[in-house]
């Protein structure tokens, strides 16, 4: 009942895992695949090791969390070892890998994802990280032509399908969504953190995060979230994933009905365990059976009014 189809490839169900929660190693991600997870997303992986920005990199706030990891991973010929161990297991349990990547500019941005594309079923180009610095993250996400540059290098260097992650911290998201669709985007992720924003110990006076600011996460983004797939819907025609503050089955069929084809949980797994995308889909699925609905009922449904 939950099955869907997106980018020519069939996901048991369309609740995923999102990059950067409980992504670092193949163990991990293989424990969010046994809790039900219809795919996976790998922590973002980059040309280099790096080994991210000082403690504390992480701290809850009313609402969510705010990060500031620093982009973390020990590079992406690395990383491939993690999902060399997990790659049969997946695919028995039909979930399936995304690998999410960063890159400074189109070039390494192309390198990344020749060198991961055997390893994963579709590709997530983080273009959005809010602090990320350098030239990574947003300060690509936030341009127009910088986006739809790194989209073509990526769509010219692989086959498989390619998704691109948005940053909510832009003055128009449409912009970019047809930016990137027009650089051949076969799926938009929307949303990454908002913000950046930041939290001060009382006591001293100090910034909590090792990094001062961070990317904020968790159920107070959701309105923002949603109105960003409401919007990009209404301007192109790939399958967006949506994500931001997702928690429950009701959270999915609301982003559902804004024009989100699948969802990814994050922050989520924090607040309902790692078994949250069992319990998601049980709830979505009980939704529409009583409402007597397919998902492809509800699919963009907000758009009707
Ligand atoms: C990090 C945070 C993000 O929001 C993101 O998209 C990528 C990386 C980080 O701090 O590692």
């Amino acid at each position: 009942m939950l099955k869907i189809e997106m980018c020519g490839i069939s996901f048991k169900n369309p609740v995923f895992l999102a990059a950067g929660v409980m992504g670092e190693t193949g163990a991990a991600l293989k424990r969010m695949a046994k809790n039900g997870a219809g795919a996976v997303c790998t922590k973002s992986l980059g040309l280099e090791k790096r080994s991210g920005h000082r403690n504390p990199t992480v701290v809850e706030v009313e609402g969510g969390f705010l990060n500031a990891m620093g982009l973390p991973n020990p590079g992406v010929k690395e990383y491939i070892r993690e999902l060399e161990g997990i790659r049969d297991y997946l695919k028995r349990i039909d979930v399936k890998i995304i690998g999410s990547i960063y890159g400074k500019d189109p070039r390494e941005f192309s390198e990344v994802a020749e060198i991961l594309e055997p390893y994963v079923d579709l590709l997530e180009l983080n273009i959005s990280c809010p602090h990320a610095g350098g030239g990574y993250g947003a300060q690509i996400g936030q341009d127009p032509d910088l986006s739809h540059k790194v989209v073509s290098g990526v769509k010219d260097s692989v086959k498989i399908p390619v998704m691109v992650k948005l940053t909510p911290n832009v003055s128009d998201i449409k912009e970019i969504a047809v930016a990137v669709t027009e650089g051949g985007a076969d799926a938009i992720t929307a949303i990454n953190t908002l913000g950046p924003g930041m939290v001060i110990d009382i006591r001293t006076g100090r910034p909590i995060l090792g990094n001062k600011f961070g990317g904020m996460s968790g159920k107070a983004i959701k309105p923002i979230a949603l109105r960003c797939v409401y919007e990009i819907y209404s301007v192109v025609d790939v399958p967006i994933v949506g994500v931001g503050g997702i928690t429950t089955g009701h959270d999915v069929v609301e982003f559902m009905m804004a024009g989100a084809t699948a969802v990814q949980v994050g922050t989520g797994v924090y607040y309902r365990g790692y078994d949250i995308f069992y319990k998601i889909c049980k709830e979505l699925e009980e939704y529409l059976t009583e409402n007597n609905l397919k998902i492809k009922d509800i699919l963009g449904k907000a758009h009707e009014f």
